[in-house]
């Protein structure tokens, strides 16, 4: 089926430049994978060169320009697509006829039920990112319970905001302390106490500003269950991570397994580091039915990735070439080198007089800092000394509040211990105390 490795695409400038070279506006009006070829090797090379970007039209202009991203949950995959062995990649719709593409499509939700996640009995529904994952998975609590309240922490992810505006749902902020177990158990109880209409509870697992595993006691999630409730956990991040590695997490795990998680966002976007693919894990699939206009006639052939648009495939058929490229035993190791690598960087910083907010538990590392003032001078200085780290300021009306900087480690080729070590150094110079 795919004979050939002919493509790569997605990082950047430097292929708009390489096209308009050659008269080209958008890439699937090549007239042939000789392009791609191209596109393919100086993407091998940026890959190499470790956070270089292209700032030429070849492979010997290319130069460093870029601080080390240390935020992003994104990782880098060198993402091959076969345009000769795949024509509909070169057009903008996909629709019943291409079987092929509908086949793979099955095969990845396929894989990500079996070999990934480890729900064999889920219906897997693939989307273009977490969020609209997210979005859907609240669309189906709304209409399923027809309520419109969500309760969710005050570390859930801005896609569950979103989705509520869209949706015409409201949020309940569930504040908590995240270095207290019972602390979510608690506040979900009083919430649960002193609202009706509640369509569903989101728990995060891990948050994407300090890495926190929420959960609350079974006997919380009973009571959802029994009051009409549904639970959704958004492991956009955390989904594969956690199923991949060797060290797993109990609690994670116990929720995903428990008859009480009614779906799962679970996103190859993040740490796969395919760009445009998410997924939406159902523990009973009839709930989709709620939606019955959704899915449509010309999707009817892909019963586990159909699902109502005509989007283009490249994610979902990127994230199959990766995880079979990396094999089960690949997304386990690069699992278990990032996890290493953020317990590194923990341990350096604990030898060097700094503290994280929090205990790492994934491959984000955040680290405490006093003031937002504080964050805003650190956030600068780290990036003109060449890292770049996102800030974290959770200011919650009823608690302390949280201020740092955090580090996402992923399976990018540049997080070495020696790059850990002068970052570390890089910090302990510019930090100052305010
Ligand atoms: C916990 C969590 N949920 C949802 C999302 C949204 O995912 P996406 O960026 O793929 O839309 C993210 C993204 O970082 C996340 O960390």
């Amino acid at each position: 089926m795919i004979e050939q490795e002919t493509a790569s695409i997605g990082f950047g400038s430097g292929y708009g430049k390489l096209l308009k070279q050659r008269g080209l506006n958008r890439l699937q009006e090549a007239p042939d994978a000789t392009i791609h070829r191209e596109i393919a090797a100086i993407t091998a090379r940026v890959l190499r060169t470790c956070g270089a970007v292209l700032t030429g039209d070849t492979e010997d202009q290319l130069e460093a320009t870029k601080p080390f991203d240390m935020y992003s949950m994104i990782s880098s995959c060198l993402y091959r697509l076969s345009i000769a062995a795949m024509p509909s990649q070169s057009r903008d719709l996909v629709d019943r006829g291409h079987d092929e593409i509908q086949t793979m499509k099955d095969a990845l939700a396929s894989i990500l039920r079996h070999d990934v996640l480890n729900l064999p009995d889920h219906k897997v529904i693939l989307s273009p990112n977490g969020s609209s994952a997210n979005r859907l998975s609240l669309e189906i609590a709304r209409e399923l319970t027809k309520r419109s309240k969500v309760l969710v922490s005050h570390l859930g992810h801005v896609s569950i905001k979103q989705a509520c505006r869209t949706l015409g749902m409201q949020i309940i902020e569930l504040e908590y302390d995240v270095l207290d177990d019972k602390s979510l158990t608690k506040a979900t109880t009083t919430a649960l106490d002193q609202n009706k209409d509640i369509a569903a509870l989101v728990l995060t697992t891990p948050d994407s500003r300090l890495g926190v595993i929420e959960s609350v006691d079974d006997a919380v999630l009973q009571r959802c269950r029994e009051l009409g409730i549904r639970v959704h956990v958004d492991a956009a991040y955390g989904g594969l991570w956690f199923s991949a590695s060797s060290k797993g997490n109990p609690t994670m795990r116990h929720l995903l397994e428990s008859p009480y998680a009614d779906s799962i966002t679970a996103d190859p976007h993040k740490f796969v580091g395919v760009p445009n693919c998410g997924a939406l894990f159902l523990r009973q699939p009839s709930d989709l039915q709620v939606l019955g206009d959704a899915e449509v006639p010309y999707f009817e052939a892909a019963d586990e990735s159909a699902f109502g648009t005509t989007q283009k495939p490249d994610g979902a058929l990127t994230a199959l070439f990766h995880l079979h490229e990396l094999g089960k035993e690949g997304v386990r190791k690069r699992a278990d080198d990032c996890f290493a690598k953020a317990k590194e960087l923990e341990a350096m910083l604990a030898a060097n007089g700094f503290s994280t907010i929090t205990p790492v538990q994934s491959g984000i590392v955040p680290i405490r800092l006093n003031s937002s003032e504080q964050v805003d001078h650190v956030q600068k200085e780290l990036e003109r000394h060449g890292f770049q780290v996102s800030a974290i300021k959770i200011q919650p009306a009823n608690l302390a509040p949280q201020f740092g900087v955090r580090v996402v480690i992923t399976p990018r080729p540049y997080f070495t211990t020696e790059i850990l070590q002068s970052f570390v150094e890089v910090l302990r110079q510019v930090k100052i105390d305010t």
